[in-house]
């Protein structure tokens, strides 16, 4: 470990992604030993020096602090990861940027296109090493899906499906705004389930089947007023609850996209089908190991959907881990992304998805958005 180069981690947000980026950290070196740099678990940053303490503690940070522009200020810092609410992305992003640290985001890279625009122009101005946690890129199987689509295996592509279907705020008690609701908050999240749940769909659909050209959509707010934790009055909703769209590809394919936070049984059932002219496959989040495939080269006697599990050492991602047969989980697509992004500093290239990738799928949440407010057709710039 000693010959190995240092990235020097100064992380922001001890919540849900706090630990699964601050597990990743701690794993790297051990499963990708070959790589030339190895991340130190320098700073974390949250805004409570108990909570903080104890997080540096668990988790194996050399310090903390309770102010991020003071962790940005740091010289011992290289990178700083943004793991906060929404709200915090842009002015994070970019006082990190002015200060030349490289930057690991969470996703979605912004509440809005224009506040993700700004992010965009001051990162590539900075010329600052980037990345966004569009994670699922990274789970073997749908890397896996990636490889066989761009081997023509599909061949042209006609339909392309995918749902993000949760049921965490049926109930009109639960209130909005403040720690662990901001995301009922539009003012801290920016939008509902197009944001949240929505972006990593789009995300992962640009990435298999190339841009969108144009968005049709509608949108639901279900419970239309809830209390702000905050403010302890009963407010206004104003993020979607629901929202349902399709649209065209560039390919020439169509897309469908729903997610909700209403569909009472689903916790996280994260759903993608594409449909081509020689072969089919899906990928469920709940079985993230299996990829299903069906060709239709195969003989007729014996054709059918075939369920691939991605664990053998010739798959994405496998050769790192146990032996074939074995499983890994929705953790290690965060250990994988450290590991693209260490590699990528040896070898100059970015990082996908960077800032720039991640503005795409800002540009088609927009345009969501504003097609359902505006019942209408969006094109995609
Ligand atoms: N890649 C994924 O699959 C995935 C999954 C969940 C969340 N996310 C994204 O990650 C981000 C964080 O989500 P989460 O679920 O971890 O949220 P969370 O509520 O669990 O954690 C957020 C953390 O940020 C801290 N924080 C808030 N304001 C702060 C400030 N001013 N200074 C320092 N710390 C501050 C909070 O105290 C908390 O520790 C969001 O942008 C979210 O969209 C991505």
């Amino acid at each position: 470990m000693a010959d190995k180069k240092e990235l020097r981690i100064g992380l922001i947000g001890c919540g849900f992604m706090g630990r699964t980026h601050s597990n990743g950290y701690n794993r790297v070196s051990n499963f990708f030993p070959n790589l030339a740099y190895r991340p130190v678990l320098k700073a974390v940053c949250s805004r409570t020096e108990s909570k903080v303490k104890a997080f540096a503690s668990q988790w194996g940070y050399e310090s903390w602090e309770t102010d991020w522009k003071i962790l940005i200020a740091r010289d011992d810092i290289d990178a700083i990861d943004i793991c906060t609410p929404n709200d915090m992305h842009a002015q994070i992003a970019i006082a990190a940027a002015k200060a030349g640290k490289m930057i690991l985001c969470e996703k979605p890279l912004s509440r809005t296109l224009e506040e993700g625009e700004e992010m965009v122009r001051v990162i590539e101005e900075a010329k600052v090493k980037n990345t966004v946690w569009y994670n699922y890129r990274r789970i073997p199987a749908v890397t896996l899906a990636k490889q066989l689509i761009d081997s023509g295996k599909l061949g042209r592509i006609f339909h392309y499906r995918a749902n993000f279907l949760q049921d965490w705020t049926i109930s009109p008690e639960l209130p909005q705004g403040g720690e662990g609701l901001w995301r009922l908050d539009a003012d801290a999240a920016g939008s509902g389930v197009t944001g949240d749940l929505l972006a990593h769909c789009i995300d992962t659909a640009l990435w298999l089947n190339g841009g969108i050209k144009d968005v049709s959509a509608l949108t639901e707010t279900f419970i239309k007023e809830r209390v702000h934790q905050t403010s302890g009055k009963v407010q206004k909703v104003d993020i979607d609850d629901a929202c349902i769209f399709h649209c065209h590809f560039n390919n020439g394919s169509l897309g469908l996209f729903e997610s909700t936070r209403y569909a009472r049984g689903h916790k996280a059932l994260y759903t993608f089908e594409i449909n081509g002219e020689n072969a089919s496959i899906r990928w469920d989040l709940h079985d993230l190991n299996r990829l299903e495939y069906y060709d239709y080269g195969d003989d007729s006697i014996v054709r059918g959907w075939r369920s691939i599990h991605v664990t053998d050492g010739d798959q994405p991602y496998m050769d790192k881990w146990w032996v074939p047969g074995l499983s890994i989980g929705y953790e290690h697509s965060f250990v994988h992304q450290v590991a693209d992004f260490l590699e990528s500093l040896e070898t100059g290239e970015p990082c996908s998805p960077t800032f720039l990738d991640a503005l795409e799928t800002q540009k088609v949440c927009e345009a969501v958005i504003e097609s359902a407010k505006s019942r209408s057709w969006k094109d995609i710039n």
